[in-house]
């Protein structure tokens, strides 16, 4: 993850949610460089309390130049809330070290779910091929059907890593894909805002968060990155289809994900299940629920 204001919503719905057991929280640049989001992963966890341990990945995408976000999500990558600093779960390995360990460890298969460029997948799946048997699937925010935010044509998780997509739409696993085009049909108004933030301290926080976010659209603010734990938690919120996607890494289209929707250059073939809509009331209210019972 690359926290990020909706990364950091992302990760409170999961480190509260008893359904879920969050094995490593690991970081990587995008939204600001990767120090700034280790330290506001680090933020939210300390937040709640969090044991899970957390290590820092990439600092730099794999060929393409870093360039950060910082105009959205304000200049720590994480403005509105005061929170004190700490940095007791932070690994001494890197992101990709640690990915391996617990793999190797872990008896259960994992879902891996992916809220940042995707550097971090490309140097692990590169550097421990085998590790993928343990893999259950992936689920990453990123891409779209059609349209960007970065440039007209490509979402910024995938044009801040064109070639880590690439190499994680060519891996053979079990990829969600949930774009720019279904995370914008799921705004949050400033009316939800006021009520998350009467909830609780949680809710007073993320609401803060927010607000500081420099991506309104016409009626409220799109939480992208808390589709993934969404879809995880609430697959029926959403429609898919099963599409080959495959990836723009040079020229004016560069970080477009493109999609083959007529299924016949590729004969239906896929590697990859892309939402197509989305239910916005239901993720709505899900996620107000979700913020009335965290710990704090
Ligand atoms: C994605 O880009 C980042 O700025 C957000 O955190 C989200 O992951 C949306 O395009
Ligand atoms: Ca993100």
């Amino acid at each position: 993850m690359d926290p990020g204001i909706d990364d950091a919503v992302a990760l409170s719905v999961l480190l509260n949610n008893k359904n879920c057991q969050v094995e490593l929280i690991t970081t990587v640049a995008g939204n600001v460089t990767v120090d700034k989001t280790t330290k506001n992963a680090l933020k939210i966890a300390n937040f709640f309390n969090s044991e899970v341990p957390l290590a820092a990945g990439a600092s730099q995408p794999l060929v393409k130049a870093f360039e950060d976000a910082a105009r959205i999500h304000g200049e720590s990558g994480m403005e509105g809330y005061d929170f004190p600093e700490g940095n007791s779960h932070l690994l001494k390995q890197p992101a990709v070290e640690a990915w391996h360990d617990v793999l190797n460890k872990t008896e259960k298969k994992i879902t891996l779910i992916l809220t940042g460029s995707y550097t971090n997948f490309a140097l692990w799946y590169r550097e421990y091929p085998e590790d993928v048997l343990k893999i259950e699937r992936v689920i990453v925010m990123g891409g779209s059907l059609s349209g960007g935010n970065m440039t007209s044509a490509a979402e910024f998780n995938v044009f801040t890593d064109p070639e880590a997509a690439k190499i994680l739409l060519s891996s053979n696993l079990s990829v969600t894909m949930i774009g720019l085009d279904v995370t914008l049909k799921a705004l949050v108004d400033r009316d939800w805002i006021q009520k998350v933030a009467a909830l609780n301290e949680s809710g007073k926080m993320l609401a803060a968060l927010i607000s500081h976010y420099n991506d309104w659209h016409a009626d409220g603010w799109p939480i992208h990155d808390v589709n993934t734990v969404a879809y995880l938690l609430h697959p029926e919120f959403y429609s898919s289809k099963k599409l080959w996607v495959d990836i723009a890494t040079d020229g004016p289209a560069i970080g477009e994900t493109v999609a083959d929707i007529r299924a016949a250059y590729h004969q239906g073939r896929t590697n990859a299940t892309v939402a197509t809509d989305i239910d916005a009331d239901a993720f709505r209210n899900w996620l107000k629920q979700e913020i009335s019972s965290m710990t704090r």
